[in-house]
């Protein structure tokens, strides 16, 4: 196992790229099986989620060749229908396969995806907008199994109780295939959706509204293989540019679309960080020595997104006064507020969704464990600034979404290494 140990409190300086969304490719990646052929992605990020994924899909029949940040994939007309049950229940994302699977197959098995346990996970959307689609599911030991009996799926008007990212997708994907209009009621709008959706319109499909609450799909027979890239990942923008914050560094974060975190920003410009926003970059320029506290509520896009919570608690130490955290998404979230008290924090938790930070408080290096890939993030950002050396275990979760994430910070001056250890 790997874990980065991390000296702290050392100058960064300098230009750090931003890589491929994660949670881009999760999507485009099931979405190619919708067409046969050859399909090229690219900018596609070499973390541990994408290449597990492509395992699985590779187990379907699908050929990838990986050239860099290049992947072709070869799709066949006949892709098999039972995803694997040893490697789809580790990632959330292997649910979106459902999608595109049924939609050319008339039939999948789908185990329970996991994922970063996060709280409460459950794919009762999925199951409920797809048996509306006119799918037969079934449970059996840990697997659901869906089928048309051989027709078209059909389109729906479904609407979500609550907004689901991949739920939304998946649906997406798969409606471009059926027969007939899909409308999603509810949808989500996070900006990979939109990117989705403008590819598959390329390839032939007939969505409009993707990037609104309200998604309206009309079924075509077939789409053509037709390449992509990958959009720049929001999250690794806005941890780099909480980073910068918290280090008190001027960063030049590139390679980035900055309208995807306008509101990440706009509480640094509040809490007094001076920064210079371009199309494709962020300057941070100026840090106060003194932080202002902040309320911040999690919440889809393009609210402050829930991937970034953990970091900015951490940044919030820093700030001088009283914050709060309410996490509107995931239950679990705040759990690792618990780790960072050891190194210093002084953090009320009230209950599973809110937290009160009461700051200046310096950081003090410690081991810990990076329970998911954000607060693994989030460990990264209170090293960097505590006072001696904390050993991060786990490192293999902040892989999960963060390409050498070590790489590039020793490029800006961080003191960062990965060692192995023995779990005992
Ligand atoms: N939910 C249900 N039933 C369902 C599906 C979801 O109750 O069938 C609930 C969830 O339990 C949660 C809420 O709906 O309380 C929202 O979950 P959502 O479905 O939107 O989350 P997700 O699609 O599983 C994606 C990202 C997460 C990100 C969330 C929120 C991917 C692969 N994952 O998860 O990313 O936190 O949206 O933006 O796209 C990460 O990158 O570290 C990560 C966890």
């Amino acid at each position: 196992m790997h874990s980065f140990v991390i000296q702290g409190r050392k100058p960064l300086k300098g230009t750090i790229p931003v890589f491929g969304a994660k949670n881009h490719a999760l999507k485009v990646l099931p979405g190619a099986l919708l067409m046969p052929g050859e399909v090229r992605i690219e900018n596609v990020p070499a973390i541990a989620d994408v290449i597990h994924l492509e395992r699985i899909i590779q187990d379907l029949g699908v050929d990838i060749q990986t050239k860099g940040r290049r992947r072709i994939l070869n799709v066949p007309k006949k892709i098999r229908t039972i995803l694997s049950p040893e490697l789809s229940p580790k990632i959330r994302a292997s649910v979106v396969l459902l999608g595109p699977v049924l939609a050319r197959m008339g039939k999948v098995v789908v185990p329970h995806p996991g994922g970063c346990s996060l709280g409460r996970r459950p794919i009762d959307l999925f199951i409920s907008a797809f048996t509306q689609m006119g799918a037969r599911v079934k449970n059996v030991d840990e697997k659901y199994v869906f089928t048309t009996n051989g027709a078209r799926l059909t389109g729906a008007h479904i609407t979500f109780p609550r907004v689901s990212v991949t739920g939304t997708e998946t649906v997406l994907l798969a409606a471009t295939l059926a027969q007939g209009r899909t409308v999603i009621y509810n949808a989500a709008m996070e900006p990979e959706i939109p990117a989705l959706a403008h590819w598959l319109n390329r390839a032939g499909a007939c969505i409009s509204g993707a990037g609104t609450p309200t998604i309206v799909v009309d079924g075509v027979k077939s789409l053509r293989p037709t390449p992509v890239r990958i959009i720049p990942d929001r999250i690794e923008a806005g941890s780099f540019a909480i980073l910068a914050a918290a280090t008190h560094s001027n960063l030049t974060i590139t390679h980035c679309n900055p309208e995807h975190i306008a509101v990440p920003l706009r509480i640094l410009q509040d809490m007094g960080v001076k920064m210079v926003i371009k199309k494709t970059a962020i300057h941070i320029t100026h840090v106060p020595r003194v932080l202002t506290p902040m309320d911040i509520f999690t919440h889809e896009f393009p609210g402050f997104p829930t991937d970034l919570q953990a970091p900015m608690t951490v940044l919030l130490t820093q700030a001088r006064g009283m914050s709060k955290v309410t996490e509107c998404l995931f239950e679990g979230r705040l759990l690792f507020t618990d780790k960072l008290k050891k190194m210093g924090a002084n953090i009320t938790v009230l209950g599973d969704h809110s937290a009160l930070i009461q700051g200046e408080t310096p950081l003090i290096g410690k081991r810990v464990e990076s329970p998911d890939i954000r607060a693994g993030l989030a460990f990264v950002v209170a090293a960097l600034i505590a006072n001696g050396e904390t050993q991060i275990d786990n490192a293999a979760m902040i892989d999960r979404g963060y390409e050498s994430l070590e790489h590039r910070l020793q490029a800006i001056g961080a003191s960062i290494q990965r060692i192995s250890y023995e779990r005992t």
